[in-house]
Formats: C-alpha cells, sequence, structure tokens
C-alpha cells in the first residue's frame, strides 16, 4: 500500500507500507522526517499529527467522536478538519495511494 508524505517545503515521499500498519510506521520505517510519535503509536502524544489531503478526506474520514484521538488531536499544533493522527490511521487496501500532508514542527 503506497503513501505519499508531503512535507512543508512541498518535498514529496511515496512510501510503501503493509495493511494493517498505521500511516505512522509507513513514515517511521522509512525515515520520512515530521513525525515523531512520540508515544510509539498508542494515541497518547499527538506528535504524529498529519493533514489528510483534501482528496482523501472522505475515505480516511475524521477520527472517532469523543474517542481518544478527537480528544488528543487539541492538544497538536495548527489542527483543521482534515487533520488526523497518524498513528490512528490503518493502511487498507482502500487507502492505497493516500496523500498526507506534514505539518511543519511537531512539538
Ligand atoms: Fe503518539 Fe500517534 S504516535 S499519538
Amino acid at each position: 500500500i503506497k503513501v505519499t508524505f508531503v512535507s512543508a517545503d512541498g518535498t514529496r515521499r511515496t512510501v510503501e507500507i503493509d495493511e494493517g500498519l498505521s500511516a505512522r510506521e509507513a513514515a517511521l520505517f522509512n525515515s520520512v522526517p515530521g513525525i515523531d510519535g512520540d508515544c510509539g503509536g498508542v494515541c497518547a502524544c499527538a506528535t504524529c499529527h498529519v493533514h489528510v489531503d483534501l482528496a482523501w478526506m472522505d475515505r480516511v474520514g475524521p477520527p472517532e467522536e469523543g474517542g481518544m484521538e478527537s480528544d488528543l488531536i487539541q492538544f497538536a499544533e495548527g489542527t483543521t478538519e482534515t487533520s488526523r493522527l497518524a498513528c490512528q490511521i490503518s493502511m487498507v487496501p482502500e487507502l492505497d495511494g493516500l496523500v498526507l500532508h506534514l505539518p511543519e514542527l511537531q512539538h
């Protein structure tokens, strides 16, 4: 399954990841900078914040309402309605070709 990460300066990196892994792992395993994932991918740190490309928003969807992710994402900087935590985006075949935009800095 392919995922393309677009960094804040416009650099695009397309990586491949196995089904069932997360978008955070796709970045991590391929040394894509910009996703820290300090908590190890358990939805507790918000440093894996990404913006889902508008064209993909329908398929990825927003964080589950009232879930851990929607609580936590408030702590990430510069969030918008396309914000998701990459560790909570599970890579499934329907998301092949997914485009994610990386925020400038993660804190
Ligand atoms: Fe910590 Fe996603 S890696 S919230």
